[in-house]
């Protein structure tokens, strides 16, 4: 099976850096064309790109120059010291991350149930997780149950040797055994890189304390692509405000440090005092050539962002922090964003966010709001997590070829409130 058009022209956007509007004027077509060769196959409004705008398309990468807006064609790569191993961001450049990214787009109709792969047929995958969780947990297993490989859970320290005193080498080393990937949250900061040092299989971090949360960011990075793609914009340049526990928030540290790649963004940092990002990812962010500010200003934070990316209290981090004066005021509704933002500001948040009345986190009352983009950011994390285990266990290649269709029917949105492009754009 042919690599899918759609594919083939979001990786071209990707590497020649641009929107769609300057892309589509450079191969001389409507933006609206291009719209509809963008659009999944089997969707009523899609059609075939003509046979002379693919050769056009290639032609004008192959002759793109090296450096400059042009970004070279990786081969997707997951290292960590020489081993398949997701410890990290700091293990990826903006190239590599986006040869990941061109390996999701192959995913989404796995993702988006028309195909089926079975390219892990026999693989197991060990999901240990020792901190709560409920879409990093299930997301890590459906995306290596969708590629046919199956899955084997642990949950929280009482029900786990750990209770009885088991290092986290015994622990690792014994799983390994079992298991082709691994993948752990702890509590505690540096102790996935731990479990990595005490096995030879692949190891994913999927939060480790208030450390990293890589994959996290990565899905969250191909997410802000592929919305800026649909409204006109790149990352480069962009305005992105963090809000909340930027102290605690392991997501925020992966998806700061990921962005710095890129050129020219300004980062508005908005969190009370007590919760600051951390010297270290600031001065990160700060060795770039981005602009950063600091504020406790909800309001003028959120103003002008191309993104705000909220984040929730991490209440059980806490040493003996006092969160005062952010008051419940201090909370991301339908009222503000209608006030400060653009009509095609992101909104988005790793989720689970506090939907209590009264807490100051992201407020449900913008679930309508085709703006809050969160739950195309859950979706966003198959693929992007298939991804990362068909690299990781070496079969991204394969995928393609071994695709066919699913046997049942899905409905076409999956989500009562989703945007009319949700999913399709
Ligand atoms: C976050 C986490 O666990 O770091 N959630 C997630 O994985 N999507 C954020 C949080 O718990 O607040």
């Amino acid at each position: 099976m042919a690599v899918q058009q759609q594919t083939v022209l979001r990786d071209a956007m990707r590497r020649l850096n641009m929107t769609r509007d300057v892309f589509a004027s450079r191969i001389g077509v409507t933006r609206r064309a291009l719209d509809t060769w963008l659009l999944p196959d089997g969707s009523p409004e899609s059609r075939a790109m003509p046979e002379i705008a693919g050769r056009y398309v290639a032609e004008i990468l192959e002759r793109a120059p090296d450096g400059g807006e042009y970004t070279q064609r990786v081969q997707p790569a997951i290292a960590f010291e020489g081993r398949s191993q997701l410890l990290s961001v700091d293990q990826f450049s903006r190239d590599s991350a986006e040869a990941l990214f061109r390996v999701a787009d192959v995913m989404q109709p796995i993702a988006r149930r028309q195909k089926i792969t079975r390219v892990l047929e026999g693989a197991v995958l060990a999901n240990l997780f020792f901190e709560a969780s409920t879409r990093t947990r299930v997301s890590f297993g459906a995306a290596f149950c969708r590629l046919g490989g199956s899955v084997c859970d642990t949950t929280g320290f009482t029900f786990s040797s750990m209770a009885k005193g088991e290092s986290i080498y015994d622990t690792s080393r014994v799983i390994s055994g079992y298991a082709d990937a691994l993948v752990v949250r702890h509590p505690e900061q540096g102790s996935v890189a731990e479990f990595a040092r005490a096995t030879n299989i692949p190891v994913i971090n999927a939060g480790d304390g208030p450390g990293e949360h890589p994959s996290q960011a990565l899905l969250d990075l191909y997410t802000i692509q592929r919305e800026f793609s649909r409204i006109g914009k790149i990352v480069d340049g962009s305005h992105i405000a963090m809000v909340g526990d930027l102290k605690y928030g392991r997501t925020v540290h992966s998806l700061a440090k990921l962005l710095s790649l890129y050129r020219g963004l300004k980062f508005t940092l908005v969190s009370p005092r007590s919760l600051e990002m951390p010297d270290y990812i600031v001065e990160k962010l700060a060795r770039g050539d981005h602009v950063i500010e600091q504020t406790t200003d909800l309001r003028a934070g959120l103003t002008g962002a191309d993104v705000v990316y909220a984040t929730r209290i991490q209440k059980e981090r806490f040493a003996n922090e006092s969160i005062e004066g952010y008051t419940p005021d201090f909370q991301i509704n339908q009222a503000l964003v209608n006030a400060v933002c653009g009509p095609d500001t992101l909104i988005m948040h790793p989720l689970p966010r506090d939907g209590r009345p009264g807490a100051n986190d992201l407020a449900t009352d913008l679930n309508h709001d085709s703006r809050l983009a969160i739950f195309r950011q859950t979706d966003n994390g198959i693929p992007v997590r298939m991804a990362i285990f068909a690299i990781l266990l070496g079969v991204e290649h394969q995928v393609q070829h071994s695709m066919r269709d699913a046997a049942w029917r899905s409905p076409a949105y999956v989500g009562p409130d989703d945007a009319v492009f949700h999913g399709i754009d």
